[in-house]
């Protein structure tokens, strides 16, 4: 069992390398996807045993609309499937979910669906599983300063009185903490856009497995790593 003190509460995944495993495979992308979809489950299964409360996945980006139709289309029907399937099991197991992204540009009946899960989870506390779709970090700090120029415009706010706190309240992530620890799969070591503000203290945990084949006790030993980490925050050590 994992001790509290270092345990990571808020854990994000850049759930990469669903392309790769299938092709690997002789398969088509989307099975790779699909394989990524189980995977979610059973990582959010597995999250609050591991003293994890937030877990954030990074599911598609504001860049992924350059994939093809069929891909793209794929992705959407995924994530409008996994709302439906799971929205019982979330309820039993107490999980809330959330969404973080800019939803206009997605299907109406997505929409639907999104808002329909987030009220009806609403009140779950074991886990919060926010799932980033059409997100990219510059957009969303984007549309977070476009809100708070509005409300400057209309003489809601001063100007002078903007802060970090007042920002943070600003973006998609207003409901949750920074996360404390990201998790990137499939060997590559970029940030992609995700949760640029909210990173600005994380640590980052790099792994060559592909996330179809990301698996609790990855995630554990992972964990374990990070309890040996020395966070400084910017200070010194005391
Ligand atoms: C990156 O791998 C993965 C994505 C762009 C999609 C992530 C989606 C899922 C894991 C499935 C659905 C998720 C939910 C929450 C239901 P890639 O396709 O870029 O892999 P590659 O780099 O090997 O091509």
């Amino acid at each position: 069992m994992s001790d509290a003190s270092v345990t990571p509460r808020h854990v994000a995944i850049i759930m990469d390398g669903n392309g790769r495993w299938a092709t690997q495979k002789g398969w088509p992308r989307l099975v790779g996807h699909r394989k990524g979809s189980e995977r979610v489950k059973t990582i959010v299964r597995a999250a609050p045993d591991l003293g994890i409360t937030h877990l954030t996945v990074y599911a598609f980006s504001t860049e992924n609309w350059k994939r093809s139709t069929e891909e793209v289309l794929g992705l959407m029907k995924l994530f409008a499937r996994y709302i439906q399937r799971e929205a019982e099991a979330l309820s039993k197991e107490n999980v809330r979910m959330c969404f973080i992204g800019d939803r206009k540009r997605l299907e109406p009946k997505l929409q639907e669906l999104m808002a329909w899960i987030e009220k009806r989870t609403e009140n779950n506390t074991r886990l919060t599983l926010t799932v980033a779709i059409n997100y990219g970090g510059r957009d969303e700090l984007m549309r977070a300063a476009r809100k708070l120029a509005q409300q400057a415009a209309e003489g809601l706010i001063d100007p002078d009185a903007i802060d970090e706190s007042m920002l943070d309240g600003a973006l998609d992530t207003a409901h949750l903490p920074p996360p404390d620890l990201v998790i990137r799969t499939s060997g590559e070591t970029r940030v992609s856009n995700f949760l640029l503000w909210q990173a600005a203290y994380s640590e980052y945990e790099f792994t060559p497995i592909l996330w179809p084949d990301f698996t609790p006790e990855v995630l554990a030993e992972i964990l374990s790593r990070f309890g040996h980490r020395d966070r400084r925050f910017g200070g010194v050590k005391t």
